[in-house]
């Protein structure tokens, strides 16, 4: 299977704490693979490292076998790389349905070639084309908002009875699932998920794994952070368990769950939220 996205040695260090230790990871095509670990594992940072959100004092991330360590966020969003954060990031005051859009003009944005090559040209034009809307514009427009919907329907009930509801006026679940629908609508070639169940409920956690099983069967490649065992079992081709910032194992489902190092890990730490009692059933 290809690579998609390759870290090696990647490491970053806070003061006398190194949060994420020579960590080397790869993700397939089209594959699923989980990040686990205690609170404090440094899986977010991690994260943070390969979105452009914080850079490694050593290592290298390479995407389709290019290099893009230390590359600005924007340009990894525009590249193909699309995070949901932990505790859920959403433009508070924006629509649901604006909130996907953003996601899908960042898109666009990337594809465009720039006019003129000149920032300043680039930017007249568009205003030039957004006063005088020509037809062109305008069917974008639509076809834009026709994925946006589309990729809202994935949510079902949820969202759709509400796109026109600002962000803010949704419950923590419904600020989680837009948030990641606009992480779908840049349509990423690698979609990075923080602990996207966290927070919630059971039948809502149940909904999100069928959400993120569906996305699996559709081809997305996904790189997830999840503390809940049963969902990481049940979704991941893949998964790799850090601890203390180091990887300490990685392998298929099954063989993480039973591996020694792993349920120490675990019972090593007293706050992880379910895990310790899942490691032990185990
Ligand atoms: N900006 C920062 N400055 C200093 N220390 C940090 C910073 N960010 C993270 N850390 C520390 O790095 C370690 C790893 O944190 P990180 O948030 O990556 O863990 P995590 O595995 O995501 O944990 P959780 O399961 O609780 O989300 C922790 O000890 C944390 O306190
Ligand atoms: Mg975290």
């Amino acid at each position: 299977m290809p690579s998609l996205l390759e870290i090696s040695g990647l490491t970053r260090r806070f003061g006398g704490l190194t949060a994420v230790n020579a960590v080397d990871l790869r993700v397939g095509e089209g594959e699923l693979v989980s990040v686990i670990g205690p609170n404090g594992a440094g899986k977010t940072t991690l994260f943070n490292l390969v979105t452009g959100l914080d850079h490694p004092d050593a290592g290298k991330v390479h995407f389709e076998d290019e290099d893009i360590t230390g590359w600005p966020a924007p340009r990894l969003a525009e590249r193909g790389l699309a995070r949901t954060f932990q505790h859920g990031r959403v433009f508070a005051n924006l629509t649901v349905l604006d909130n996907v859009l953003v996601g899908a003009h960042t898109r666009l944005r990337a594809v465009k070639p720039r006019i003129g090559g000149v920032p300043g040209v680039a930017a007249l034009a568009e205003l030039a084309l957004a006063l005088v809307q020509p037809p062109s514009v305008t069917r974008e427009e639509r076809a834009l908002r026709e994925e946006a919907l589309g990729i809202i329907a994935l949510f079902g009930e949820r969202l759709a009875p509400r796109i026109d509801n600002p962000a803010y006026s949704l419950s923590y679940a419904n600020r989680r699932r837009v948030e990641i629908a606009r992480a779908l609508a840049l349509k990423p070639r690698l979609l990075l998920l923080d602990e996207p169940t966290a927070g919630m409920n059971e039948s809502e956690t149940a909904e999100m794994l069928e959400i993120i099983r569906t996305l699996k069967a559709r081809g997305q490649t996904i790189l997830l952070i999840e503390h809940k065992l049963d969902l990481v079992m049940q979704l991941s081709d893949r998964v790799v368990v850090l601890d203390d910032g180091s990887k300490i194992a990685e392998g298929q489902p099954e063989e993480v769950r039973n591996d020694p190092r792993v349920i120490e890990a675990y019972l090593g730490h007293r706050h992880v939220g379910g895990l310790v009692q899942e490691a032990v059933a185990a």
